[in-house]
């Protein structure tokens, strides 16, 4: 029995990201002492870091009477349940048991339920199952001539997939970002377009756009996209507004439930050095928020997979694209070329 807003675990949806990484935190949000409570997919996790601040996401649950390890600490580099005080260490295995000092300690590994955890730009990745694709390449990350800032988190009462799919929908600048991406009284027809699909995503060619307040400078622009998809929550964009000028965006949107999700964005500029941080956070601030209020009024929540559920003209090839890529996906996972969540093996 689902509860409301439980993603289905058949659909092929979910299981298009079971085995998928995706951000759940910003890195310091877990201090070596504090563990973390998250949502992924319907899943409560607990992360936490174990003395050598190595990134762990387990079940948010002991093994010993089913209290939330998050609400506990982290103590000589391992974590502590708030309940009876049992310690767990970065393998799983209890090794403290205080009522017992004298005894050994039980065997965990049936009751520890360990994800996949990793950590990059910043941010804290998790998959539930073994991840199939690798952590994706934000490109500009080591280029020192690009300024970097961090946006949102923007948390919208919409679905993950369809948050994606709106970061990658250009013709709806003219209407939800009227005056700033695009003018509602002359919106711009949108020229074709190709999408080019490897084992890296998805990417498309160049999509030109004048947009009449086009970045924080608050200046028109002639904008040249090209969007990608790394992963199934992962798409990044370059905006090209001059010879020079790069405008790129990383988002990650975090799929806590069916209808619930958090996006995370990376920036980087490689223009506008003397503007503030506060100035470019106005403008994302505001363009997420356009959306959100577009996201949470789609229906179903879910991202439809199959074509025939909604209408499509030429414009929306990414999205039709994308859509057919989680369906695959989906299909492959589904076939059972996934493992299950691992659970630790004792120590001893
Ligand atoms: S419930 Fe965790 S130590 Fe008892
Ligand atoms: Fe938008």
């Amino acid at each position: 029995m689902l509860y409301k807003g439980q993603w289905d675990r058949a659909g092929l949806d979910y299981q298009a990201l079971k085995n998928q990484w995706h951000v759940v935190a910003r890195a310091d949000e877990v201090s070596a002492e504090r563990p973390k409570a998250v949502t992924l997919l319907g899943e409560e996790l607990v992360l936490w870091r174990d003395g050598a601040g190595q990134i762990h996401a387990w079940k948010d649950y002991c093994g010993h009477r089913g209290a939330k390890l998050s609400l506990g600490c982290v103590k000589k580099g391992e974590i502590e349940c708030p309940y009876h005080g049992w310690r767990f260490d970065a393998g799983g295995q209890c090794t403290r048991v205080p009522a017992h000092p004298d005894q050994a300690t039980p065997s965990s590994a049936r009751l520890i339920f360990r994800h996949h955890a990793a950590e990059r730009y910043g941010l804290i990745w998790v998959s539930l199952d073994a991840p199939v694709r690798p952590l994706p390449v934000f490109p500009e990350w080591e280029d020192a001539s690009f300024r970097k800032v961090f946006a949102g988190p923007y948390r919208y009462r919409g679905n993950a997939l369809r948050s994606v799919e709106n970061f990658l929908d250009a013709s709806h600048f003219p209407f939800v970002h009227a005056n700033l991406n695009g003018n509602p009284d002359a919106p711009e027809p949108l020229k074709d377009y190709q999408v080019f699909k490897d084992d890296r995503g998805l990417r498309t060619s160049e999509i030109s756009v004048f947009q009449p307040y086009g970045d924080h400078r608050g200046i028109p622009v002639d904008a040249r996209y090209t969007y990608s998809v790394f992963n199934p929550t992962t798409a990044y964009f370059v905006k090209k507004t001059g010879e020079t000028e790069r405008f790129c965006t990383f988002l990650n949107a975090t799929p806590v439930d069916e209808a619930e999700c958090v996006i995370w964005l990376i920036v980087a500029i490689n223009f506008g050095a003397e503007l503030t941080e506060e100035k470019i956070l106005y403008r994302q601030d505001m363009v997420f928020e356009q959306d959100r209020l577009i996201v949470e009024s789609q229906r179903p929540a879910r991202l439809p997979l199959d074509l025939q559920q909604e209408m499509h003209v030429r414009s929306d090839r990414l999205g039709i694209e994308y859509r057919r890529w989680i369906r695959e996906l989906g299909q492959i996972a589904a076939e059972g070329k996934t493992t299950q969540p691992e659970i630790e093996t004792a120590l001893s």
